[in-house]
């Protein structure tokens, strides 16, 4: 077998592996699996291409393999879980960087003219995506890390803007492929290219700090696709694959936080969404609550046949799913029905709640997705709110509130709910949460890690 075949079937083989690896991220069981299936295919696909285009000496890429396994993995390791989007934001970046950058080589060191044949065309959509993924992923990451204002950048006329700008890069990128005579191709690719950096940052801009993860599950569906045109442009059967793979999953996720959001897909493409709406927040936390300790609320759920725990963003903020784990199987000894309802968009990230549950071992068939649970409140006994509150905040029922519409979980139609959490203060979205102030509602105030292990303690010491 000679060797481009070879190459072309170890392409085949990754790519096949990218889809089994993908296949398997479907359930916490099988995510790791396919998460090393992934990186398996990812390695046997940089081998053949090193191996097949024999551009740099062995040791070049290995100085560059040693250097980016060590970023890589010391990434992983050090990174925090609540960290992850913005980590996830500047990759995306770099991908969208990349995939530019051999676009632009292509273009630049071409020997004739690209016209516009498919090649042009790829070297263009490569240049134009991977632009707009790489500033935009930068103004993420940066609002993310804190080092820019989170609040949303708007100024006047900004949609219009930002559609004249895109019909220019078409214009440019259509000038720069030498459609029409006069005009100086190279020059017009520059501009089409500055353009480019520049849509991705003021399409960026507008959108509040804490809404950036839906950003960026965009702009990662994005750096897929212009991976995409990149190995269009040097055809490259496993880019064009694994982009198109990136790129379609990348839209999937995009639209599944769209809706456990209620925000609209075409708002967060083109710059505009979040709650900019004002909220009177001088009234927030100013009703009466009901407060409960450990011991109480041990009793609560420790004589009970059946508790729902649902966990948010505060769960992770304070690290305390092992002891949540404990406080599940400590109620499950005592017979009680135990088990979790993950909302769509708990936490900051896809998958937030699934993965520190999994951290914790928590069993998977013990996990609810909205839809599988929501009916099942009205006959629970009671449900433990850690760390939690949009996801089962009421006002989503109110059409007037900013939240409305949002898909959420039923807590309320339970017998007894007891939310713990520090304070009053609101979530993600800003707004009072009535729940708080119901009758059958109980309050454990503390950091969610210190009261978990009180209430240990507390249902150990139960009769
Ligand atoms: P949130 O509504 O953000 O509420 C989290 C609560 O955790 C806060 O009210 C906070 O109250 C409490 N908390 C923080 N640190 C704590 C600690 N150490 N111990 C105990 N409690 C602590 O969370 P949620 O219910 O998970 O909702 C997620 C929100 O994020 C939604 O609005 C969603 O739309 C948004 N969002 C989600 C995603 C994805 S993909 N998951 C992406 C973007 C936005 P105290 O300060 O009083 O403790």
């Amino acid at each position: 077998m000679n060797l481009e075949i070879m190459v072309e079937l170890t392409y085949l083989l990754s790519a096949i592996l990218f889809v089994v690896g993908l296949k398997r991220l479907q359930s916490p069981a099988t995510a790791r699996r396919g998460n090393a299936i992934a990186a398996v295919a990812m390695a046997l696909a940089i081998l053949a291409t090193v191996v097949d285009n024999q551009i740099l000496s062995w040791g070049e890429i290995l100085v560059g393999v040693a250097i980016g396994s060590i970023i890589g993995g010391l990434s992983a390791r050090l990174v925090k879980m609540t960290a992850m989007p913005e980590m996830v934001g500047l990759f995306n970046g770099f991908g969208g960087g990349a995939s530019a950058l051999v676009a632009i080589a292509e273009y630049v060191g071409a020997e004739a003219e690209v016209g516009t044949s498919t090649y042009g065309v790829s070297i263009m959509l490569g240049t134009f995506i991977g632009g707009v993924t790489f500033s935009g992923s930068m103004i993420a990451f940066l609002k993310l890390r804190e080092w820019m204002t989170g609040n949303p950048i708007t100024y006047p006329a900004q949609k219009t803007l930002n559609a004249i700008m895109f019909l220019a890069v078409l214009v440019l990128g259509a000038l720069a492929l030498g459609i029409r005579a006069g005009t100086d191709p190279l020059a017009m690719f520059w501009i089409m290219l500055a353009l480019s950096l520049v849509l991705g940052i003021t399409l960026t801009i507008p959108i509040g700090g804490a809404d950036m993860p839906v950003v960026i599950s965009l702009l990662n569906s994005y750096s897929g696709l212009a991976a995409s045109a990149a190995g269009f442009v040097i055809m490259n059967m496993v880019l064009i694959i694994s982009g198109a793979l990136v790129g379609a999953s990348g839209l999937i996720l995009t639209m599944i936080m769209c809706k456990g959001m209620n925000r609209s897909l075409t708002n967060v493409m083109f710059g505009a969404f979040g709650g900019t709406a004002a909220i009177d927040k001088s009234q927030i936390g100013k009703r009466p609550v009901r407060r409960a300790d450990a011991d109480t609320v041990a009793a609560e759920l420790g004589y009970v046949n059946s508790v729902i725990i649902v966990p948010g963003y505060g769960l992770a903020v304070a690290q305390a799913q092992h002891e949540l784990r404990k406080v599940g199987d400590l109620l499950e000894q005592r017979g009680v029905d135990v088990r979790y309802a993950v909302h769509p968009v708990a936490g900051r990230m896809p998958g937030h709640m699934n993965v520190l549950l999994a951290e914790a071992d928590v069993p998977y068939d013990k996990l609810f997705d909205l839809e599988e649970i929501n009916d099942d409140f009205g006959g629970t006994d009671a449900v433990l709110i850690v760390g939690a509150n949009d996801v089962c905040n009421p006002a989503a029922r109110d059409p007037k509130s900013v939240i409305a519409g949002m898909p959420i979980l039923d807590v309320d139609k339970a017998h007894r709910t007891i939310v713990m959490k520090r304070s009053l203060s609101p979530g993600f979205a800003g707004i009072d949460n009535d729940l708080f102030y119901n009758d059958n509602n109980l309050m454990f105030f503390g950091d969610a890690k210190q009261s978990m292990a009180d209430l240990v303690k507390a249902i150990r010491e139960l009769a």
